[in-house]
């Protein structure tokens, strides 16, 4: 189990998810999501929550996080944090606790919203026996080399 990030990292991740939900495009719910994460090489990816016309193609705060990091060649999760406009904090949606598993098993999930109220927890917790790569017989993918 990786190392459980600090608690200046956790301040930071907390700051970079309420700093990532100003970006939010959600002219249909008008709940402004924020998210950020911390990756394998310590790197903090951001992310805002994504609307569409055609309600079904939304994509949460987290997602947009995690897909972000992805596409930086991030391959693992440590600790991701989520912003909601509210006035206790919320949890990740199903859909987001499934894509967190698939980098980020033994995540810390930390939830902060517009109250001082906060909850730590993991994504074990939330999604215990996930189904996961390892159900495919796929080891935890490790991140691509850097071309030069
Ligand atoms: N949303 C997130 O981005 N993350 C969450 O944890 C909860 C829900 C978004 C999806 C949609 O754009 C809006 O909040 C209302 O559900």
């Amino acid at each position: 189990m990786p190392v459980p990030p600090s608690a200046a990292v956790r301040r930071k991740l907390e700051k970079a998810a309420r700093a990532a939900a100003a970006a939010s495009y959600s002219p249909y719910s008008k709940f402004r999501v924020g998210a950020a994460l911390v990756a394998g090489s310590g790197r903090i990816y951001a992310g805002c929550n994504v609307e569409n016309a055609s309600y079904g193609l939304c994509n949460c705060a987290e997602r947009t996080a995690i897909f972000t990091a992805a596409a930086a060649g991030e391959r693992e999760v440590a600790a991701i944090a989520v912003y909601t406009p509210t006035p206790a904090p919320t949890m990740p949606c199903g859909a987001c606790r499934q894509v967190i598993n698939e980098f980020g098993p033994d995540a810390l999930v930390i939830s902060v919203c517009d109250s001082a109220e906060r909850i730590e927890t993991t994504l074990d917790a939330l999604l215990p026996a996930a189904f996961g790569p390892r159900d495919l017989n796929v080891p935890q993918p490790p991140a691509p080399r850097r071309r030069r």
